[in-house]
């Protein structure tokens, strides 16, 4: 017969280390405890007590300064702090692979993730890991959909003996649903060789003996492994067990033996030595015992360091972030030590979000994260800062975007039902319901215009039925929130801004008969054609041109009816003003009778200008009447001798040589005393304050009806008098 000892048979690095902690601690006539069963094992634990190591449950019987010693498996963080507030000495046999879990498990919850576990809910490594989550762990044996939706911040680890083909399967649902999940595969490493070892070793042999205690869950997984292959697979407690099977065996050509990893070296001697006394096993030679003997003793020489750099060597899984310390960066890219005995190198393409790459920029031991983007490279691990990067920045993002701060998004397509826009921010997808694209609803056959532009958006208020698509990592947004907000800021701007008085720049938009329509920081305001000049126009457009930007004055503010009245012509000088410039006194104009009174004419300077030509400065000679030297029409030259007040006074006389006259020396005292008082009673001078200088509306035809009207209304009896009497005469002291 042929017998072969797994290699992985026995105890594990982890048992074998807290039974040698035990023996070590021993001391005669003292006695010392283990913290629940030290191993799964019976003849172990029986040994152990009869060196004065006993295990208790209780920690309340321990007295200040008892020595405890804390089991592989573990146990809560609250058992630590129990024991070091009673003052009992610790001895912490803790397997380093589970503290690596608890390590785990306490950061992440503290950071605030979701702790899932895999395992056996009651097994003591699983509520030692749940007591440094709080016991707020949420222990599965299978992978259920439903615990990976209510958070986005989910830490994933697996009992230490967790059957590796689940684990496999749990795996690949969890990268393929979650792909934000931050998944530990803390599956021990003896534990994956001893069960993948024995599934081999059992497919050719004629028995498998599996020895360990019952008790012990990675010694019932490997039996139920070993009967995949091969169901003449029994578990072995004691040596003795081994007869009654070789006796229902007698025909075994080859017997594989591996034991659990509480199993002790001395018992897989035991039962090879046991077997070889049977007289179906005569043949068992000494060098097959020899090669047992030498396999179970190399599997004891596992250093602490062989275990970590397996754990290193498990964790080179594509997607894992992982931290690095920069040992080089030069122009194809940066290498880097992971924590392993690989390095890892970081192409240059992946190292920056914007590709502008500069080593110079990473110095030797400086620290940052990437993600493992290729495990299987024999030299180097090949990694990502960049992807590293994303994953930070997405998560930051949508961190603000769940505390309602702003964000951009470009949509990517059109929602299934038509009912809005989708896009994708990390992890999570972002709605934007037609109703709140903009300000008014998209139809649905617009959306499409929207894909591939950027929206800007902000959270939407949760309701009720809203929380449960947030745990489904869909965040509901919108860009009209955004928009109306804007809207109303820039109105309450315009309307602060729009004070009566105040000058203000305005576009011309479009233009209407009675005026224009004028924006103002994007309203629309009316500048009345009655407001647009000093001067008579027909249209707008005489004065402003569309599209073109002007100052205008705000006239009227009327918020309630969201109406603004704008002046331009009051911006602008008056035509007298012009005229004052450009005809001063003493210029000489030439200009057209506008009007004729008898007391004189209007004459047209520029646009909207007149100025009155006294009947006494038409001519050198007397004149009663302007009609009678005037005409309305009729082109004159005249010098301008007074500008008061807005009116013009001009003379056509003084542009005239005044006429000789034949008088003899003698008579000119004669003559200018009887002369002088003549003249002055014929021409009072003149006040002409109530005078309207100003160019009628409708010149020629008021010109004409005030002729007609003054004529007919008194059939030619007015006097003189009677005419001037509006015109406020005043007559000097000297003229009375
Ligand atoms: Fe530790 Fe692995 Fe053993 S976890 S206790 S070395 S089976």
């Amino acid at each position: 017969m042929e017998i072969v000892v797994a290699k992985n048979a026995g105890f594990c690095f982890g048992v074998k280390r807290a039974v040698e902690l035990a023996n070590q601690n021993a001391k005669p006539n003292e006695k010392i405890y283990t913290y629940g069963n030290l191993i799964h094992n019976d003849y172990v634990i029986n040994k152990l007590a009869n060196k004065g190591v006993f295990s208790i449950e209780d920690l309340a019987s321990l007295n200040e300064n008892d020595t405890v010693i804390i089991r592989s498996h573990g146990a809560k963080k609250e058992v630590f702090d129990y024991l070091e507030n009673k003052h009992v000495n610790i001895i912490d046999a803790t397997c380093p692979f589970v503290k690596k879990i608890h390590n785990i498990v306490h950061e992440y919850y503290n950071k605030g993730y979701k702790i899932i576990i895999f395992g056996e809910e009651k097994h003591p490594e699983i509520i030692g890991i749940n007591g440094w989550c709080n016991d707020k762990g949420i222990i599965l044996s299978e992978y259920d959909k439903k615990y990976f939706e209510n958070s986005d911040k989910i830490c994933v680890v697996f009992q230490t003996t967790f059957p590796y083909d689940k684990f496999k399967k749990i795996e690949k649902n969890i990268a393929n649903d979650n792909k934000s999940v931050v998944f530990f595969n803390t599956i021990c490493y003896t534990t994956i060789n001893r069960q993948e070892e024995i599934f081999e070793l059992s497919k050719n042999c004629d028995l498998v003996f599996v020895i360990g205690d019952k008790k012990s869950s990675n010694t019932n997984k490997l039996i139920n492994i070993a009967k995949q292959n091969n169901k003449n697979t029994y578990l072995i407690e004691k040596p003795i067990d081994v007869l009654s099977i070789c006796n229902n065996n007698l025909n075994t050509k080859k017997l594989v033996i591996t034991a659990g990893a509480s199993t002790p070296s001395e018992l897989i001697k035991e039962v090879v030595a046991k077997m070889s006394d049977t007289q179906e096993l005569k043949n068992l030679t000494d060098d097959v015992q020899k090669e047992a003997t030498h396999q179970v003793e190399a599997n004891e020489e596992v250093t602490m360091d062989d275990v970590m750099e397996s754990v290193k060597v498990l964790e080179y899984k594509e997607g894992k972030k992982v931290k690095c310390i920069v040992l080089a960066a030069d122009e194809t890219g940066i290498t880097v030590n992971i924590g392993s005995k690989k390095d890892g190198f970081i192409d240059k393409d992946d190292v920056e979000l914007d590709q502008e790459y500069n080593p110079a920029n990473y110095k030797e031991n400086d620290t940052f994260e990437a993600i493992i983007i290729k495990a299987t490279d024999k030299s180097k691990v090949a990694l990502s800062k960049k992807n590293a990067d994303k994953i930070l920045k997405d998560e930051a993002e949508v961190e603000r975007i769940l505390n309602d701060e702003e964000f951009t998004l470009v949509p990517d397509k059109v929602a299934k039902n038509g009912g809005g826009l989708i896009g994708k921010i990390g992890s999570y997808s972002v709605f934007v319901p037609s109703s709140q694209i903009r300000i008014g609803y998209v139809k649905q056959e617009d959306l499409p215009k929207y894909v591939g532009k950027k929206l800007r958006l902000v959270q939407l208020p949760k309701r009720a039925e809203d929380e449960k698509k947030a745990s489904k990592k869909i965040i509901k947004a919108s860009q009209r929130i955004i928009l109306e907000k804007e809207k109303a800021e820039k109105e309450e701007a315009f309307w602060s801004s729009m004070v009566v008085g105040e000058v203000v720049n305005g576009k011309v938009k479009r233009f209407a008969d009675f005026g224009a329509f004028v924006s103002v920081k994007g309203y629309d305001c009316l500048a009345h054609i009655s407001d647009l000049s000093w001067n008579k126009i027909d249209k707008p457009s005489d004065v402003l041109k569309l599209n073109e930007t002007y100052d205008f004055i705000v006239l009227k503010v009327d918020r309630e009816n969201n109406k603004v009245s704008l002046g331009y012509k009051q911006l602008q000088k008056k035509p007298y003003e012009i005229a004052a410039e450009l005809y001063p006194v003493g210029s000489v104009i030439k200009g057209k009778v506008e009007r004729i009174f008898p007391f004189g004419a209007f004459v047209s300077i520029a646009d909207g200008v007149d100025g009155l030509v006294h009947v006494s400065q038409i001519s050198h000679e007397w004149i009663k009447d302007a009609n009678e030297a005037l005409k309305v029409g009729q082109e004159v030259e005249a010098k301008v001798i007074s500008f008061e007040d807005n009116k013009i006074t001009l003379s056509i006389k003084e542009l005239l040589p005044e006429p000789e006259k034949e008088v003899k020396v003698d008579d000119i005292e004669a003559i200018e005393k009887m002369e002088k008082p003549a003249k002055k009673a014929a021409r009072p001078r003149m006040n002409f304050d109530n005078v309207n200088f100003e160019k009628p509306k409708k010149a020629k035809k008021e010109v004409k009806e005030e002729t007609t009207e003054w004529k007919s209304a008194d059939n030619g009896l007015t006097s003189l008098g009677d005419l001037f009497k509006n015109l406020n005469i005043d007559f000097s002291e000297e003229d009375k």
